[in-house]
């Protein structure tokens, strides 16, 4: 694998393992703070990032050795405003820098691999960023946001509530490989 790609994906591994963890720490604080709703929604989204994390770790099996990576991530103690705030820019990052990046370092490379998998986290991030923004709108209002099921796509992590789709629109996979929270 050429280089630069192969660090991205260290390195996007490493951000989606962080996000994992964060979120469902976020997601106890909202459960504390009386808010259950988003508290399903950090645990849906904590899912979608560990696909996210498996997806980018499977590309990198060919490190016999193992490797050393770092994640720079926005993190700190909060309520779950604070949190919400946070969770949106890290997603903005990822949307508008990281991902895009990592995408045409892919293509330029000609790592097809890689180029799908930092393509799938790329278009569930931003269902993420949306439906966090709505739900900080209810809870700066001092409600929980009235969100129904959630679903994660177990392939490429894509991230929907209300209906689960026939078939995921990113990566084509059928219903029966969503996972409801
Ligand atoms: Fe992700
Ligand atoms: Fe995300
Ligand atoms: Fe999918």
């Amino acid at each position: 694998m050429r280089i630069t790609t192969q660090e991205n994906l260290m390195s996007a591994f490493a951000g989606e393992s962080q996000a994992h963890i964060r979120y469902l720490h976020f997601a106890d604080v909202a459960e504390k703070e009386g808010f259950p709703n988003v508290a399903r929604l950090f645990r849906a989204v904590a899912f979608s990032e560990q696909v996210h994390a498996i997806n980018h770790f499977k590309l990198l099996r060919h490190l016999k050795d193992g490797f050393l990576t770092v994640a720079h991530a926005p993190f700190g103690p909060g309520n779950t405003s604070k949190n919400l705030e946070l969770a949106i820019m890290g997603e903005e990052y990822e949307i508008e820098e990281m991902y895009p990046v990592y995408l045409e370092v892919a293509k330029f490379q000609g790592e097809k691999r890689a180029e799908m998998s930092f393509k799938w986290a790329l278009e569930s991030e931003k269902k993420h960023a949306e439906l966090y923004k709505k739900a900080k709108e209810f809870v700066d209002s001092g409600k929980d946001a009235p969100f129904d099921k959630i679903y994660v796509c177990k392939i490429c992590g894509y991230t929907v509530k209300g209906e689960v789709p026939e078939r995921c629109p990113i990566c084509g996979a059928p219903r029966d490989r969503f996972k409801e929270f």
